[in-house]
């Protein structure tokens, strides 16, 4: 798993940019499971109620984190109530299990507004989010974020949701559309279409299937038996095909291209 290049500043010390030494995924995790909220802002573009909030540790640092709490879901009528922040999580784990590191790291904990998930805040490189053309690329780390989303069966891959931190990395954010049990993929990223998958990630979805137990038993609690069987489902069908399916542009295109 590779380590994460995070935002995490000591409150105390005046010369901290920001950007420590790598953090290790692991103690990604437990800050986010541990530390204290200690300030929490609504953000207003947000389809659902997203506050972006300060964690404190202990030991006084600081990290930005994103919080969704499943009573401020605003109910669809395709997606069950109350289950968004589930699926959020359930993506991390997907990534995770991937080995992909795409989607920042996740957890579900209680917070100010009750239960919910809570995913560390990567900060966009300050043309991330205008940089277009960029995610119109045909690079491998754009590829995985596609494939990901195929696997996942996002239905909600806006342009806003497509983030390069400073080092460049891609990651993946706003995962709460994901995993329904029939196809509901939308997405902006569309130049792979019909085109071979690239051997190394079918070979990271095979060694996937054969460790499916894994990461059955880690979504049962997060997902209902018939949307994991439609996971496996996918990537059986992705597998055997070894090519990204056509899309249908009145089908497979977000609300709103942010
Ligand atoms: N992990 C993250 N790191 C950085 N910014 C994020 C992260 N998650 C969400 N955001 C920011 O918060 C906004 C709202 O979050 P989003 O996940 O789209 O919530 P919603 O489910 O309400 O649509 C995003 O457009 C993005 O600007
Ligand atoms: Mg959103």
């Amino acid at each position: 798993m590779p380590d994460l290049f995070l935002q995490l500043r000591d409150a105390d010390d005046p010369d901290d940019d920001g950007v420590t030494p790598p953090l290790s995924e692991d103690d990604a995790l437990q800050l986010l499971r541990d530390a204290d909220f200690t300030a929490s802002k609504l953000i207003p573009w947000g389809s659902n109620y997203t506050f972006g909030v300060a964690l404190t540790c202990p030991d006084g640092r600081e990290q930005l984190a994103i919080y969704k709490p499943r009573a401020g879901e605003a109910p669809l009528y395709d997606f069950p109530d109350g289950t968004l922040y589930r699926r959020e999580f359930a993506s991390y784990l997907l990534s995770r299990h991937l080995g992909w590191g795409l989607v920042p790291p996740t957890v579900i904990r209680e917070g100010p507004n009750g239960i919910g998930s809570v995913q560390l805040y990567v900060e966009p490189s300050p043309d991330s989010a205008t940089d277009q053309r960029y995610w119109g690329r045909r690079l491998p780390q754009i590829e995985r974020l596609v494939l990901f989303d195929h696997i996942a069966n996002n239905a909600d891959r806006k342009i806003g949701h497509c983030l390069r931190d400073r080092t460049g990395r891609v990651w993946g954010i706003d995962h709460g559309l994901t995993f329904h049990r029939y196809p509901k993929l939308r997405t902006v990223l569309w130049q792979f279409v019909g085109d071979p998958i690239s051997p190394a990630l079918l070979a990271d979805l095979a060694q996937l299937q054969r460790r499916a137990a894994d990461l059955q038993a880690a979504l049962r609690p997060h997902l209902d038996r018939t949307e994991i069987e439609a996971l496996f489902g996918r990537i059986d069908r992705l597998l055997e095909s070894g090519c990204y399916p056509n899309l249908n542009p009145r089908r497979n295109v977000p609300y709103g291209w942010w």
